[in-house]
C-alpha cells in the first residue's frame, strides 16, 4: 500500500497528478464535436427504444445469447455507409483496437506505426505477436524506407495511422500513405476516431475516397457521433476472422441494444440536412481559428506550453475564467510538449470563443518574450 501512496505523490511533485472532475464551463474539451450527445432526436430514439420493451443489457457475449438485432443493422448500415463487405462493433473504440491489433497481425508480420498513434493501437500491438516498428509521424519517407527494409521478412505488412491525430490535430497524408501501401503489398488500418462524422465529403471521415482493397477503418462512436463503441469496416474474412478468434470481442459482454440503436440513430442525423449543416459550421469555426492561431484547421488546436506544471496552472486559470479547457501532459503527449488540447464543436458561439483568446492571450506573450 505505501508504494501507490509514494508514486502518487511522486507525479504529485511532477506536475502529473489526475483526478476526476465534473464538466463546468464552456465546452472547449469534449469529442462531442457535432453537439449530438445530448440531441433531442437521439433522446427521442432512447424513449421509443424503451417504450419498445428494448433489452436495457445484451445479457451476454455475442456468440452466446448477447447478439441482438440491433448490433446486426447498425453492422449492415454501417459496412455499406462506409463502402466494406463487413463491419462489427465493439462496445468501444479502444476495446475495437486492442481487438483488430492482437488478433489479426501474427508473429511473421510487421506493423509499421506512427509515433503520435493513440495508445489503444499501441497497446494492441504490444500485447500481439507482430513485431512493431515505429515510425517518424507523418513522414512519408521514413515509411517508405520501412516498407523496404521489412517488406521481404514479414508475411504481412501493415501501416497503422490515424486520419486526425486525437493531441496534434494535424492530417495524415492519407492518399500518399495508401500509394506506398499498395506499391509494397501492404494493409492500410485507418483509425478515424476523430475524423468520422466531421470530415470527408458526408461525414464518413478521411479515408472516404480511397479504394477499400488492402484497407480497414475504425470508427468511434462516442465522439462526434455522441454515443459510444467503435465499427471495424473491413473484408468479410477479416470480420469473420475477428468474431471467431478476437478475445476481446468474444470473451466480453455485448454492447447494450440501446447503444447500437442511438449510434444508427447518429449516423441518421449524419446524413440529415442538419448534419451536412452542423458540419459546415464545425468547418468554419475551424478555419477562423486556423486564421489566429495557424495548425492543420481540424477541431483539435493543439495549445503548446512545454512543462506539466505550467500547462496545468493555464488550463486552471482559463477554467476559472469559465471555460471547460484541460491541460493534456505526458504520456498521453510527448515529454517536453505538455499542452492545452482545444476541441471545437458546432455549437460554440464566436463571442464565446473570441473571449477564450482573450483570456489565453497574456500567456502565450509571456511564453514568446
Ligand atoms: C485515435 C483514437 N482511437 C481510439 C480511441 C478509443 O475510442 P473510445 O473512446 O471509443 O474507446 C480514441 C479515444 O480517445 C482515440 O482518440
Amino acid at each position: 500500500m505505501h508504494y501507490f501512496k509514494k508514486s502518487l505523490e511522486q507525479l504529485k511533485e511532477r506536475g502529473r497528478y489526475r483526478s476526476l472532475t465534473l464538466s463546468e464551463g464552456i465546452d472547449l474539451t469534449s469529442n462531442d464535436y457535432l453537439g449530438f450527445r445530448d440531441h433531442p432526436k437521439l433522446r427521442e430514439a432512447a424513449l421509443r427504444a424503451i417504450e419498445s420493451g428494448i433489452d436495457l443489457g445484451s445479457g451476454g457475449s455475442r456468440l452466446l445469447r448477447g447478439n441482438h438485432s440491433a448490433h446486426e443493422e447498425l453492422e449492415a448500415f454501417s459496412a455499406e455507409f462506409f463502402g466494406y463487405e463487413r463491419s462489427l462493433y465493439f462496445v468501444t473504440g479502444f476495446q475495437a483496437n486492442y481487438a483488430l491489433f492482437t488478433t489479426l497481425l501474427t508473429r511473421h508480420d510487421v506493423v509499421l506505426y506512427d509515433s503520435l498513434i493513440h495508445a489503444s493501437v499501441k497497446d494492441g500491438i504490444h500485447a500481439g505477436h507482430a513485431k512493431g516498428v515505429k515510425v517518424e509521424h507523418n513522414d512519408l519517407n521514413a515509411y517508405e524506407d520501412a516498407l523496404k527494409r521489412f517488406r521481404d521478412e514479414a508475411q504481412q505488412i501493415f501501416i497503422a495511422v490515424e486520419s486526425l491525430y486525437s493531441m496534434d490535430g494535424d492530417f495524415a497524408p492519407l492518399q500518399e500513405l495508401y500509394d506506398l501501401a499498395q506499391k509494397y503489398d501492404a494493409i492500410l488500418i485507418v483509425d478515424e476516431a476523430h475524423a468520422t462524422g466531421v470530415w470527408g465529403e458526408s461525414g464518413k471521415g478521411c479515408a472516404e475516397s480511397l479504394p477499400r482493397e488492402n484497407l480497414m477503418t475504425l470508427h468511434t462512436c462516442g465522439k462526434a457521433l455522441g454515443i459510444a463503441g467503435g465499427l471495424v469496416c473491413a473484408s468479410g474474412n477479416i470480420i469473420d476472422t475477428l468474431i471467431n478468434t478476437a478475445r476481446p470481442f468474444i470473451y466480453s459482454t455485448a454492447p447494450p441494444p440501446l447503444q447500437a440503436v442511438l449510434v444508427r440513430e447518429a449516423f441518421r442525423l449524419v446524413q440529415s440536412e442538419e448534419g451536412k449543416e452542423r458540419r459546415q459550421r464545425l468547418h468554419s469555426i475551424c478555419n477562423n481559428v486556423k486564421s489566429q492561431m495557424g495548425g492543420a484547421g481540424s477541431q483539435i488546436v493543439p495549445i503548446i506550453l512545454g512543462e506539466d506544471s505550467h500547462a496545468v496552472f493555464v488550463a486552471s486559470a482559463l477554467q476559472k475564467a469559465g471555460f471547460d479547457i484541460r491541460a493534456i501532459r505526458p504520456p498521453t503527449v510527448p515529454e517536453g510538449s505538455a499542452r492545452l488540447r482545444l476541441s471545437l464543436n458546432a455549437d460554440l458561439d464566436k463571442e464565446a470563443l473570441d473571449q477564450f483568446f482573450v483570456h489565453l492571450m497574456p500567456y502565450l506573450q509571456d511564453q514568446a518574450a
